[in-house]
This record gives structure tokens, sequence and C-alpha cells, in this order.
């Protein structure tokens, strides 16, 4: 059920049940992240492997002394920046984290979302959540309440709607070795930001059967329509032999006799109004039949990092590569 009341959303939780909320990159699904039974039925319900560990989401900065110990300073120092906001920290977690949320690892991924009614529910309650993003393993991440009602139905009995997510794409994931920070996950905080903060940040963004941080499983984000990215759109729809085409570009128009469906991500070629219309517009062409979806890849810079990532995981096929 859609509901904007987050006691409701408390009761739920405090069953042990699982729920989705809304925060400023996608929607996630929710469970006490102290409380085993409330995380086996996320991982169930998302039908995630284990190996794949999960985000603690906290309210406060004395919440993230609950979950994570032995805190680089540079890692504090990125929390007072960043949070409440889009920036997932990987610390060295505490006992009372079960390994089940970090999947066996001694690091747990910590964020406090920048969305008032999440926060108003984690204030409310004397546990942090564990949250995924709310789509089932593989496919498009949600930016909204319907978004999550399509995929889960009535398998939830609370959706918590806070509205369409201001950043449409998720966090940023940034961890440490030897107090050096590392980018797991390129998200909607720009690594120049982070970088224009705290200098030279080495990245791990690698696409690997056994990657370090499995949410960069190679195939992910996926529409079932089949799927191209390039960087001419034109050329492309050239050699393709389909008549209903759906088209994803950055910033400009395609005309086309065999395009039927044309989806611009930033008229004004805004990267941040770009990457909050990313998953919505793949929803969207993914819901009409097409015979296959061609996006545009994005200059390699700023959010066009994280879009041009979501999108090489999201596309199946690939004539130019
Ligand atoms: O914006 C977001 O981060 C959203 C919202 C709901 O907060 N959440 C999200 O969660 O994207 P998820 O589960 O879809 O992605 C979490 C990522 C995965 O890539 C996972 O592998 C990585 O975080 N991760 C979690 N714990 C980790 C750890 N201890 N070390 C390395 N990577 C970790
Ligand atoms: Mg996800």
């Amino acid at each position: 059920m859609i509901t904007k009341d987050i006691h409701k959303a408390k009761t739920v939780l405090l069953k042990n049940d699982i729920i989705a909320i809304p925060t400023e990159t996608v929607y996630g699904l929710a469970g006490n992240a102290y409380e085993e039974e409330a995380l086996k039925k996320i991982y169930l319900l998302k039908k995630r492997p284990l190996n794949n560990p999960l985000i603690v989401h906290i309210h406060s900065l004395e919440q993230l002394h609950d979950v994570a110990e032995e805190i680089p300073e540079m890692a504090l120092h990125l929390a007072k920046t960043f949070w409440p906001g889009p920036l997932t920290l990987i610390l060295k977690k505490r006992a009372n984290i079960p390994y089940i949320v970090t999947s066996g690892k001694e690091t747990v991924a910590v964020r406090m979302p920048g969305h008032q009614l999440t926060l108003d529910l984690l204030q409310q309650l004397d546990f942090p959540l564990a949250a995924p993003s709310a789509n089932p393993y593989g496919s498009i991440s949600p930016t909204s309440a319907a978004h999550v009602e399509h995929y889960f139905k009535e398998q939830l009995e609370v959706i918590l709607d806070g509205g369409e997510c201001e950043r449409g794409v998720e966090s940023t994931i940034i961890g440490f070795l030897n107090d050096q920070p590392i980018l797991y996950r390129h998200g909607s905080i720009a690594l120049e930001e982070i970088e224009n903060n705290i200098g030279r940040v080495q990245i791990q963004n690698h696409s690997t059967d056994q990657p370090e941080a499995p949410g960069m499983q190679k195939r992910h984000y996926a529409p079932n329509t089949e799927s191209y990215l390039t960087n001419n759109i034109e050329d492309l729809i050239r050699t393709l032999p389909y008549k209903k085409l759906g088209v994803l570009s950055f910033k400009n128009s395609i005309q086309h006799e065999n395009v039927i469906h044309q989806i611009i991500l930033s008229k004004n070629g805004d990267y941040s109004e770009a990457a909050k219309n990313l998953f919505s517009a793949l929803h969207q062409l993914d819901q009409l039949n097409l015979d296959a979806i061609i996006a545009e890849r994005l200059p390699n810079e700023d959010l066009g990092r994280t879009i041009n990532d979501r999108l090489e995981r999201a596309i199946q096929k690939n004539p130019e590569e």
C-alpha cells in the first residue's frame, strides 16, 4: 500500500517486516539493520544474492558511532560535508551489525539519506535501516512509489511515498584503504565534487565477476527490451532493421521515421536533470513494447560519468564494441 503515514511504517518495521522508503536517490527496501529476520526478508524479496551487502541508513552523526568504529578523519569530514545526502561511506563495522548486512565483511556501508520523511521515520526508531534499492535484483532502480508498487504489488504492506526522487541515481560510494579514499561506485555526487573537497580519489569501479563491491556486477539496471548504447544515435539507427525504436538522448532530438518514442534527458544539457530523469525514462521506454531502445552515451565528466556507468550496465548489446 502506498502511504505517507510514518506511524504505519514504524508498526510494520517493529514486526520485523520490510517496507519501501523514499530517499533523494532511489527508493529503498528497508528493514531493521539489527534483526536477521528482517534482513533475510530483504534479500528474499529482492532475490538478491547473499554475497551482495546492504547499505545502513542513519539519521545523525551520533548514530554513525552505533554502526561503525575506527572512523578515519577524512570519512568524518566527508560525512559532515555531504550528509544528509547521497554519499555512502564504507567503514569498519561495529559488532552489533549482523554479518548478513555486510555479506560477511568486516566493513559496513553507511549513509544519512537526504529525504525528510525518511529522516523523520529514522528518528522515531531505535535502530538504523538496512536498505538496498527497491527493485528486483538486476532490474531498473525505482525513483517513484509507483515504480516500487509495479515491482512488488501487494508483497509490501507499506510503500512510504516521498514523491519523485530528487537525484534519481544511487549514492556515490567511498571507502578507505590505509586512510586513502577509494571510489567504489559513481553516484549522484560527481567525482569532481568529492575531489574538490579531499583531493585525488582512486577509482575502483570495475565490473568483474568477483568484485570488491558486488553492486558493481556487470549486468544491472536492465530494461527487458533489447537495448543499445552508442556515441552516435543516427549512425546506429541506419544499421538496425527495427521499425519501432525508442531513443534516450542527452540533450538533442533525433528525427527518423523508425523512432516512435523519444526521451531527452535534459534539453539544456544539465547533468543533474539528466540523472534525475534517467531511470524513470528507462522505465517508461521499457513499457512501450518497442523493438529496441537506443541510448546515447554522455560526455565522460561530472554526472555524465555516473549516467554512463548505469547505461553500460543496463545495456545488453553494443554493436560498436
Ligand atoms: O542511493 C543509494 O545508495 C540507495 C538508497 C536506497 O540508499 N541504495 C542502494 O543500495 O543503491 P544497493 O544495495 O542497490 O547498492 C549498495 C551497494 C552495492 O553495490 C554493494 O555492493 C555496496 O553498496 N556495498 C555495501 N556494503 C559494502 C561493503 N561493506 N563494501 C563494499 N561495498 C559495499
Ligand atoms: Mg541497487
